[in-house]
């Protein structure tokens, strides 16, 4: 079932894109996986390495990865030349192309680690991920606190390569946005404002807060790498920060309404558990109509900040954008 029903209304994506299981998601997912699969848990000590890959590869939509790459694509279709490089290329080929696609891997990795986490007793107790054991039921707590802190140390050294061409300062800006969206301002802030939450009924504006920085933040850090990748100009980089924000937000309202309507099988993950935690959540707090409509309204919007960005081709951004509020899981 689908976690917001189709609009009655316009609200439909503007620009019609062939995205799920198309030629752009199918190309770029190839891609982010095979990388994935080269790069992580190489070398990794007394079974890390194990946990590691079990973490991240196999499993996951991997949204921010394509965020990422979809971004950089959007800004360098404003540059026809290397738009045409990024389309047509098998692998990448740029220092651009090469920067897209380790910060698409990097951003997964931190996404990864921080689903290791959140996993565990002393956070949500959740036994199932993905669809398979969580890692510290297959590895033990140990092995998955060290995976995670692992996974995010390698993020960044996957963004600052030796002997690389990418300029120095768009390594340095990538861990800067990385940093800040992984971090206390970001994801494992809103982590923590999340686990103080546990029984108390948040204000909207707090619980907005809250979904802001504990997913929206990585959500929007991905498109933001995305356009630093392409080297975005001001007014396209502002508006690509306000669709990551809409974008963002509308995941998290989509995570706690699936949770109560879908089923785990569907999910890969435990349903219903944020009810069974006493989580505040947009179902708590509006009741789950008015948590649907409000996921609508964050899409239009992030179509209309898209529509703002003067960028000639952000169909694969509106396209993630309707898949993130239109999913089934
Ligand atoms: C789940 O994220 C955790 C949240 C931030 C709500 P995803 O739904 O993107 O999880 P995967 O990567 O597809 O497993
Ligand atoms: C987790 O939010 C967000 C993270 C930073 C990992 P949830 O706790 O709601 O994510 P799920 O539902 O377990 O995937
Ligand atoms: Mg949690
Ligand atoms: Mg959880
Ligand atoms: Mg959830």
């Amino acid at each position: 079932m689908s976690a917001v029903p189709a609009p009655t209304s316009a609200a439909t994506n503007p620009v019609p894109f062939e995205f799920e299981a198309g030629p752009w998601s199918h190309h770029h997912l190839a891609r982010v996986e095979q990388a994935l699969s080269n790069w992580v848990g190489d070398g990794a000590p007394a079974g890390l390495g194990d946990a590691m890959r079990y973490a991240v590869l196999d499993g996951g939509k991997r949204l921010r990865p394509l965020l990422v790459m979809a971004a950089y694509e959007a800004v360098c279709s404003a540059h026809p030349a290397a738009a045409a490089a990024t389309t047509t290329a098998a692998a990448a080929t740029t220092p651009a192309d090469d920067a897209a696609l380790r910060a698409a891997c990097a951003v997964e990795l931190i996404h990864a680690y921080s689903l290791v986490h959140d996993d565990m007793p002393c956070m949500d107790n959740d036994v199932l991920r993905r669809g398979k054991p969580t890692v510290h039921v297959q590895f033990g707590e140990a092995q998955a606190l060290l995976a995670g802190d692992a996974l995010q140390a390698f993020a960044f050294e996957l963004l600052t390569p030796d002997g690389s061409a990418i300029p120095p300062a768009t390594q340095a800006t990538l861990c800067r946005l990385l940093a800040r969206a992984a971090g206390s301002a970001g994801m494992a802030g809103g982590q923590a404002i999340d686990l103080a939450s546990v029984g108390i009924v948040l204000t909207e504006d707090q619980l907005r807060q809250m979904h802001r920085l504990k997913t929206g933040a990585l959500l929007q850090g991905s498109v933001l790498m995305g356009a630093v990748c392409g080297h975005a100009a001001q007014p396209a980089y502002q508006a690509l920060s306000d669709y990551g924000a809409a974008m963002g937000l509308a995941f998290q309202v989509v995570d706690d309404i699936l949770d109560v309507v879908a089923d785990s099988a569907t999910l890969g993950k435990t349903a219903g558990k944020d009810a069974a935690a006493d989580k505040p959540t947009y179902v708590s707090l509006l009741g789950l109509a008015r948590a649907q409509a409000y996921a609508q309204e964050l899409l239009q919007e992030s179509y209309a900040a898209l529509a703002r960005s003067g960028l000639p081709d952000a169909r694969a951004l509106g396209a993630l954008a309707d898949m993130v509020v239109r999913r089934s899981h």
